[in-house]
């Protein structure tokens, strides 16, 4: 085989945002467009691998040969990529999962009131986290968006999440959510190497390449 190249593997990846309800017509989400997640699906399908893409709301279109789950909020996220992790060979989290819901939402549109409502917020599970504790687990990566101390703040969520790689972005005004071009600063336990800024369709290749040579390093 080729090295790098994902042949026979299953891949497991989340991409886009998940909505987190207020109530039957609003929600909390973010800007996340999916575009890199799906551009990373695209080309681990290019790769070799039978990627199953667990995908929140998003306008993009399903890359050819992947298969695709369609969620909506982070528990139904966390669901669909739990039931599935432990028979995946590689599990890849570009989601922006959000890191909250609100404790009840409901179930009826609530009605404009005289004083602002408040909302109660209550973590949501972790999936990446959870994936990686499975042992004898897939080969787990993650990614970590960040508005400041990039590499200092992905290391830690490498290191604290227990994973084996961890793609880390710059987000904010223009960069990372939404926009086409990324940076992307990958970090593993024993080196790191930087790949961009180039369009996400080429980024996404080449994060899978670097992430083929690293699992089969060391599986
Ligand atoms: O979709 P685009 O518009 O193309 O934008 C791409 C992107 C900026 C969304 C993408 O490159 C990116 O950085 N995705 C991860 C965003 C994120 O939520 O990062 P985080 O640092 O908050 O989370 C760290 C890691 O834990 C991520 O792999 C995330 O998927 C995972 N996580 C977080 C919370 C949670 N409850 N479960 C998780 O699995």
């Amino acid at each position: 085989t080729v090295p790098g190249a994902l042949t026979g593997q299953t891949v497991l990846i989340t991409a886009g945002p998940t909505r987190e309800p207020i109530d039957a017509v609003r929600f909390i989400a973010n800007r996340s467009s999916g575009r890199m997640g799906f551009a990373v699906a695209a080309a681990a399908a290019d790769a070799g691998a039978q990627v199953i893409l667990i995908a929140g709301p998003t306008a993009q279109p399903t890359p050819p040969g992947v298969t695709r789950i369609d969620v909506e909020t982070a528990t139904d996220m966390h669901a669909a990529t739990l039931s599935r992790a432990a028979d995946s060979d590689l599990v890849i989290a570009a989601a922006a999962v959000a890191d909250y819901r609100v404790a009840r939402p409901a179930d009826r549109k609530v009605r404009k009131a005289d004083t602002p409502p408040s909302l109660e917020l209550i973590p949501n599970p972790d999936i990446i986290r959870d994936v990686a504790e499975i042992v004898d687990g897939p080969f787990t990566v993650g990614f970590a968006a960040e508005t400041h101390e990039v590499t200092d703040h992905a290391r830690d969520k490498l290191t604290d999440k227990g994973l084996d790689m961890i793609a880390a972005n710059q987000v904010g005004e223009g960069r990372g959510f939404e926009v086409s071009e990324n940076t992307l600063e990958v970090l593993w336990r024993t080196g790191q190497q930087t790949i961009g800024p180039m369009p996400k369709e080429r980024l996404g290749r080449a994060l899978i390449t670097l992430i083929g040579e690293r699992f089969h390093a060391t599986r």
